[in-house]
């Protein structure tokens, strides 16, 4: 047994979950979420079991101060942290915003490499005089603080050492060491985990943190070898979401824990049923699909459809099977639903997947997937949650609202466009051809609400098989450096991407408003 792996803190064998999809996932450019969808997916975070949630960056803006200060009076059980950096004004606004926690936390961080100091020109010793400054501030205010040297692994290792030294005597509870471009690979990650352990005095009594960006694919892998190495606590994102290729996915290490303890012997309390339904709505708010074949929450991660698999799956599930979609919340997908289908088989369905809801809720739900029904025989499970997603980011109070839409398209150009939009309350209409029926679309809006904000991103997806199937449409918008993104689903791909096309210009008109001077909104961010 190695020194290292005689240490305390390498003999417990539970694992923090510190989820940071609303921080280092929302960061990520386009990923965007408004005030409510950032406080539902905290609850949702909150109720998996995730130990520590990053709600946010409480100086970055308004919203961002708004959205933490509410995470943390909402949240029941996690820890609340939120973002500052190392200096007085960024740790105190971050304590205002995370104060009403019952368990608040302040992450205070400083890029510690050789090219992140040369950033603020600072000298060695200029920087460990502000760690300590800034670590004792924070802990003066608040008995749980993170500190993070950023881009640790490709910080000198002496200097790696002497500043966590510094951090922990000021009074930092957990040191995260994060691999911020994505550099680093296992066995190196692990050892410098080994490393800290040994060489820094005080580190027996604090928790290590690992944060893996996942720019070589290596995220996963690196997290689970700091683990191993003695870090006890993994900073993650749902569907792995984050700045470039993201971060360690929350999904990926809790179930490596899960199916491989064998061999991990470490446990985590995430409530691992409940990993489908976050999967979900993160990559409906956040604009960001998961790609078919990801690991875990993909749509082919528990599908078997050769001939072989098939065959061995009917006799064993275990020939091909390494955890039972239960595991993760994916039920049995079958024919579900149908036009004849009533309120009381809609609300059981529902419940199945995670939606409980109101009566009156209900009542607009049933008419919407009457509706449905009527255009589509078989309503599957993955209709019903692109329809509760659908309906959930129709707002009634929304400034433009789509009325009435005809296409006309066929093998001659142009194509065009018959629409009514009321905006603001009053109905107006107009003509507009196009090249394509979604070109014409767009062109009948853009007619009918002048703007300036540029498309930057248009994704089509089918929620279930065959053509009568519904499409999920994903924009992504830019105005003035702002970027919001819409989501809608409909069995008419041009009903659904115009009305997603409507719902970002709607957020975009909400940023707007913000904007303006006396303006006071707690509506999106
Ligand atoms: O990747 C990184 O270094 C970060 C820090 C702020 C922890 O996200
Ligand atoms: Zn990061």
């Amino acid at each position: 047994m190695s020194d290292s792996a005689k240490h305390p803190a390498m003999q417990q064998n539970r694992v923090l979950i510190f989820d940071t999809t609303l921080r280092d996932g929302e960061q990520s450019p386009g990923a965007t979420m408004t005030h409510d969808e950032k406080l539902e997916i905290a609850q949702m975070l909150d109720e998996m079991g995730v130990d520590i949630i990053e709600a946010g960056f409480p100086i970055a803006s308004e919203g961002d101060f708004k959205a933490v200060s509410e995470i943390a009076r909402q949240a029941e059980n996690a820890v609340i942290c939120g973002l500052a950096r190392a200096n007085f004004k960024d740790i105190d606004r971050c304590w205002e915003a995370v104060k009403g926690a019952r368990r608040p936390r302040i992450h205070t961080f400083i890029g510690t490499s050789p090219l992140h100091r040369d950033i603020p020109r600072l000298s060695r010793d200029e920087m460990a005089e502000l760690i300590h400054d800034t670590v004792t501030r924070a802990r003066n205010l608040c008995e749980d603080v993170q500190w993070s040297p950023m881009d640790a692994t490709r910080t000198e290792q002496d200097y790696l050492c002497r500043v966590v030294e510094i951090a922990i005597k000021a009074g930092a509870t957990t040191i995260n060491i994060p691999d911020t471009v994505g550099y680093t690979a296992p066995r190196e990650n692990a050892a410098l985990i080994r490393m800290l352990i040994e060489r820094v005095p005080g580190a027996d009594e604090i928790t290590f943190a690992t944060h893996c960006h996942n720019d070589l694919g290596m995220a996963t892998a690196n997290a689970l070898a700091a683990v191993e190495a003695g870090a006890r606590q993994i900073e993650c994102t749902i569907n792995g979401l984050g700045e470039r290729a993201g971060n360690t996915a929350l999904e990926e290490v809790v179930m490596a824990l899960k199916v491989r303890n064998d061999i991990l012997p470490f446990t985590t309390g995430i409530d691992t049923t409940r990993i489908m339904n976050i999967s979900r709505r993160v990559a409906q708010v956040s604009g960001f699909p998961v790609q078919y074949n990801k690991a875990i929450v993909g749509k082919n991660a528990f599908a078997h459809e050769s001939g072989i698999h098939q065959d061995g799956m009917l006799k064993n599930a275990e020939t091909f099977e390494i955890m039972r979609p239960e595991d993760v919340g994916l039920k049995e997908t079958s024919l579900v639903l149908g036009k004849h289908s009533g309120r009381a088989a809609l609300r059981a369905r529902l419940h199945d997947l995670g939606f409980d809801l109101a009566d009156n809720q209900l009542k607009d739900i049933f008419v919407r997937f009457k509706a449905l029904a009527d255009r589509k025989k078989e309503v599957y499970d993955d209709d019903l949650i692109a329809l509760m997603h659908d309906s959930a980011s129709e707002a009634e109070h929304d400034h433009i609202q789509l009325k009435r839409l005809q296409v006309i398209c066929g093998t001659e150009a142009p194509q065009s466009a018959d629409m009514v939009l009321e905006i603001d309350g009053t109905e107006q209409q107009v003509t507009a051809t196009g090249d394509g029926p979604v070109d014409a679309a767009f062109n009948a809006v853009k007619a009918l609400f002048p703007h300036e904000a540029r498309l930057q991103l248009y994704q089509v997806h089918a929620v279930t098989e065959g053509t009568d199937a519904q499409a999920t449409v994903s924009v992504r918008m830019e105005e003035n450096g702002k970027i919001v993104t819409g989501q809608s689903a409909d069995t008419d791909t041009v009903v659904a991407s115009t009305k997603a096309y409507i719902q970002a210009l709607n957020k975009l008109l909400v940023r707007r408003q913000k904007r303006r001077p006396g303006h006071d909104s707690n509506v999106a961010s």
